[in-house]
């Protein structure tokens, strides 16, 4: 495969890693970044190449047909797979997609799911819906249940799915803890790991099966593209994920990939300023008389901390707080959002803008019930200078003090 440094990768610092790895100048005329490769067809020149191509394996042998993969997707997959430490990756057009394929590849009619009661929205859909549809059953656990997730094991259990921390509420799980027991009743431990990325949490180091990110956030870092990664501890979970993922038409663009790739290249600068600010932002209102408390894993406040000091190598720049009722309510609410200058009021996150939303997981929670009151908000920092954006929150809650 392509890597510009054939030593082992792993003694090498990130930063260089994040620089030299999936790529090869000699091989595109000298020009640093591989070129985009679009196209559907490949063709052969004798019948022998067209049949060893079709029994070769689709990470290092050669290209087949777009969709099985191609120069692009290749090098992204590689660099996944090996921030992870895993056997392979395989890409697809959406975190969302990175979800459903390798529950998919895993779960068949008649088998159980455990799912965090603190998982994505549209992730607590594929199970409700989709996999419902399909005779596969799901039960939610509260993500605090640590090795207690033994009593849930079913003899039909197959997967249990985490996210830590939960995107929208934050609570960190204790990953090794529910993996060891997994292990030794044989179910496959998937998470989503898209929060920290492979640069602050190793997913497959502290035990899981299948690490899955959400390559949208902040591996692209612009807010420009949807993606999504799957990255497989060994080969046969890897061969079930890429097996699926074909055999349903998924698919990465070239265009996606490379865009990706050279977001991924500057993870670890933009990582570290994301971290900082989001720090200072939500140690500032931890300080203010609005915040009932704030959902901020690497704050000493937060219940989680001592399993994300111990797990975790750092905090991206995503959080949330609950606010203190308002006898106002959402009036009050909506006069704060929209007088927020340099948040944008949106989903996702990961890109250098800054933003804001706030939601109501009350009526969806039911293993681990949401009872704060106040509202719910999730704030990711951007590149922009925390002042600005501390001078902006100040302000927009004295206008909606003033509303
Ligand atoms: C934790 C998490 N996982 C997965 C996704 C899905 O990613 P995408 O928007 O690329 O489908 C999101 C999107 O917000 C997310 O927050």
């Amino acid at each position: 495969m392509t890597h510009s440094n054939p030593q082992n990768g792993d003694a090498l610092g990130v930063g260089t890693r994040l620089a030299h790895t999936a790529r090869d100048p000699r091989a595109q005329h000298g020009f640093v970044n591989t070129p985009l490769h679009r196209g559907s067809t490949v063709v052969f020149r004798t019948l022998d190449e067209l049949e060893g191509a079709m029994r070769a394996d689709t990470r290092t042998g050669p290209y087949i047909y777009g969709l099985m993969g191609n120069p692009n997707s290749r090098e992204l997959e590689t660099m996944l797979a090996r921030l992870d430490g895993g056997a392979g990756a395989v890409v697809v057009e959406s975190g969302l997609a990175a979800v459903s394929v390798p529950l998919l590849a895993m779960l068949s009619s008649g088998d159980h799911l455990l799912m965090t009661d603190s998982c994505y929205g549209p992730s607590r859909h594929i199970c409700n819906v989709v996999l419902a549809r399909m005779g596969i059953t799901t039960s939610y656990y509260d993500p605090r249940i640590g090795a207690g997730i033994d009593a849930l094991i079913r003899p039909n259990t197959r997967v249990i799915f985490m996210e830590s921390p939960g995107s929208l509420t934050f609570e960190v799980q204790d990953v090794p803890a529910i993996a060891r027991v997994a292990r030794a009743r044989g179910v496959t431990t998937m998470i989503d790991a898209t929060w920290a990325t492979p640069l602050y949490f190793r997913a497959i180091e502290h035990g899981c099966d299948i690490a899955i990110h959400a390559l949208t956030k902040y591996q692209s870092g612009n807010s420009d593209i949807l993606l999504g990664g799957i990255v497989a501890r060994d080969e046969d979970h890897w061969k079930r994920v890429k097996h699926t993922a074909e055999a349903h038409g998924h698919y990465a663009h070239p265009d996606d990939c490379s865009t990706c790739l050279r977001g991924i290249r500057s993870l670890e600068v933009r990582l570290a300023w994301h971290q900082a600010s989001a720090l200072e932002v939500a140690r500032w209102l931890e300080s203010r008389a609005e915040v009932a408390r704030m959902l901020h894993p690497a704050l000493p406040s937060h219940p989680d901390h001592a399993i994300w000091k111990r797990d975790f190598t750092g905090a991206s720049g995503l959080f949330g707080c609950v606010l203190k009722p308002h006898p106002r309510g959402r009036a009050h609410l909506k006069a704060f959002l929209e007088g927020l200058r340099f948040f944008g009021m949106g989903f996702s996150w990961g890109g250098f803008e800054s933003l804001v939303v706030s939601s109501d997981v009350r009526s969806s929670r039911v293993a681990a019930p949401w009872t704060d009151e106040g509202a719910l908000l999730r704030f990711q920092i951007g590149l922009e200078d925390p002042r600005d954006l501390i001078a902006d929150i100040a302000q927009a809650f004295d206008a909606a003090a003033r509303a």
